[in-house]
């Protein structure tokens, strides 16, 4: 995998962020499994709380197009790398528990490595459903 190619499509997607509320720039890259890359960048709300993070658009972008394994994500934020908030990792969990979370600041230069699960010890996901008689 090309972590640099990665973080290069989060810093572009960063970019094209919208965030005039905050001011906080993010941006993601998550690579599937198959190999294709689905980038998201955080879109806020005038109404705040609908505001959606950049790690979330790039796995709803992926889910809706038909990937359900991945295998990494870049997030690159500003002066210094940043992890994904608490919502992110759940949803994150769901499909990729062990994912390697790459952080990076804005420029893409200093990063920090993680497994999802590291970040999200326990995380709720569909195994805690088996036998439930759920889907
Ligand atoms: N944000 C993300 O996009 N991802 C994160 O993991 C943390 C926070 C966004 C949400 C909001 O637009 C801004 O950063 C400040 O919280």
């Amino acid at each position: 995998m090309d972590e640099k190619g990665l973080i290069r499509r989060a810093v572009e997607a960063r970019e094209r962020a919208y965030a005039p509320y905050s001011k906080f720039a993010v941006g993601a890259a998550l690579l599937a499994a198959d190999g294709r890359i689905f980038t998201g960048c955080n879109v806020e709300n005038a109404s705040y709380g609908l505001t959606m993070c950049a790690e979330r658009v790039a796995l709803f972008k992926a889910i809706s197009e038909g990937a359900r394994e991945f295998t990494a994500i870049a997030i690159v934020c500003g002066a210094s790398p940043c992890s994904p908030c608490g919502a992110c990792r759940q949803v994150l969990f769901e499909f990729a528990p062990d994912l390697l979370v790459i952080m990076a600041d804005a420029d893409g230069k200093r990063t920090k490595r993680a497994r999802l699960r590291e970040l999200f010890p326990e995380g709720f996901g569909p195994h805690a459903l088996k036998g439930c008689g759920g889907p």
